[in-house]
């Protein structure tokens, strides 16, 4: 099983898998299928653009036409499917494409691996799809319960995937990892609007009290998770996939203000997002099993990604005078918009 195809490859953790990847597997050759929506850069695959194992497809999940092409022009063994729409905020402004994406995309794909007869699928998802957990945490058998459009089609394109295993014996496999964070993620999320903001000297815009908790995990642990699983999962098994590094989004916040040396005063309470799921918690019992271990803290691991994004600005100076500028308008009005120079204050 040497030749991917990895749908969504261009994006945050697709382009960081890609590179996990034939770092690690000399021989395997990588397809990078994706549409290059606002999300997704070829910028963020630059170091990789002259490997001869890497070949680059501008292309929809959606369209079925041009996936069975590609998966028979490269002899592809194996479908990652990272393609989606991601974020919470833009899924409650226009559910759509989330929709079409996420869930009709997904049937794309199956369809394809079911013609071609492919040896693995792997659907990576998200713990949102549980919904919120008030206590203790949720395992691959607990139900459903998800919140957001975005978060209730990707449990249907999880249900989908699952669903042709049933029926059909399709090697698939479903994860869900709770958040990432690190090199090369939109400044739409979290740790990245917030370290951009910090660094520019604008204000945070904290939702509601501050105090919902997510747990945080490393991109590159994530991307040894997934190719664990491609390689050893179970066909017909869900994986979860948690750091154990749950923190509130305060506290998250005043990591980031206190490795930037900035001023406590740059959080601005902001008005909740409808819907928000105040904690995710994840029992990986299952991956754990397999041998995986997160290797990163997260204290270090935001360390890094600090550093990634102030060594970096020109990758996110760029999007931020770009669409993102529109949408952040939009979402969180003009107000928090200017160039808010607050006093060095010492935090
Ligand atoms: P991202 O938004 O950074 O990247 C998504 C990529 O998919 C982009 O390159 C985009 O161009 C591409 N894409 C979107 N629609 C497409 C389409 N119709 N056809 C082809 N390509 C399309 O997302 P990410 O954070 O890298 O997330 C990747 C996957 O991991 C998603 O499925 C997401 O649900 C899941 N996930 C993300 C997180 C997280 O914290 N970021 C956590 C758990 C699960
Ligand atoms: P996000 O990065 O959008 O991931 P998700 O909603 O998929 O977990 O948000 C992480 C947490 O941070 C979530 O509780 C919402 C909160 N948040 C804010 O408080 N302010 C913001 O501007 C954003 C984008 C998120």
């Amino acid at each position: 099983m040497s030749k991917l195809l990895i749908t969504g490859g261009a994006g945050f953790i697709g382009s960081n898998f890609v590179r996990h990847i034939l770092k690690k597997y000399p021989d395997y050759q990588v397809v990078v299928y994706d549409k290059l929506t606002y999300a997704g850069r070829l910028e963020n695959l630059q170091d990789v653009a002259d490997n001869p194992r890497y070949t680059f497809v501008r292309g929809d999940i959606c369209d079925a036409g041009l996936v069975d092409k590609v998966i028979q022009k490269h002899r592809i063994e194996a479908v990652i499917n990272f393609a989606a729409e991601t974020h919470v905020d833009r899924s409650i402004l226009n559910p759509g494409s989330f929709i079409q994406t996420d869930v009709y995309g997904t049937y794309v794909l199956l369809e394809a691996v079911r013609k071609f007869d492919l040896r693995r699928y792997v659907q990576v998802g998200t713990d949102e799809v549980y919904g919120s957990c008030p206590q203790g945490s949720f395992s691959e058998a607990d139900r459903l319960g998800p919140s957001s459009p975005y978060s209730a089609s990707k449990a249907g394109a999880d249900l989908l995937v699952l669903s042709y295993f049933v029926t059909w014996r399709l090697p698939v496999v479903v994860t869900r990892s709770s958040n990432n964070f690190g090199p090369f993620q939109y400044p739409e999320k979290l740790i990245p609007l917030f370290i951009t903001n910090a660094i520019n000297s604008q204000p945070l815009p904290l939702y509601g009290d501050g105090l919902n908790v997510r747990d945080w995990l490393y991109v590159f642990d994530n991307c040894e998770a997934i190719d664990l699983v491609l390689h050893q999962g179970q066909a017909g098994e869900i994986y979860n996939i948690g750091a154990d590094q749950e923190r509130t989004n305060l506290e998250v916040t005043e990591l980031i203000l206190k490795t930037l040396n900035r001023p406590r005063s740059l959080i601005q309470f902001v008005k909740d997002r409808p819907g928000h799921d105040r904690r995710y918690s994840l029992d990986c019992f299952k991956i754990r099993s397999l041998g995986w271990r997160p290797q990163r803290k997260f204290e270090t691991a935001l360390a890094e990604t600090v550093q990634w994004y102030q060594d970096n600005q020109d990758w996110w100076r760029k999007i931020k005078s770009g669409e993102f500028r529109l949408y952040y308008e939009k979402q969180y009005g003009k107000t928090l918009t200017g160039t808010a120079e607050v006093p060095g204050k010492k935090y």
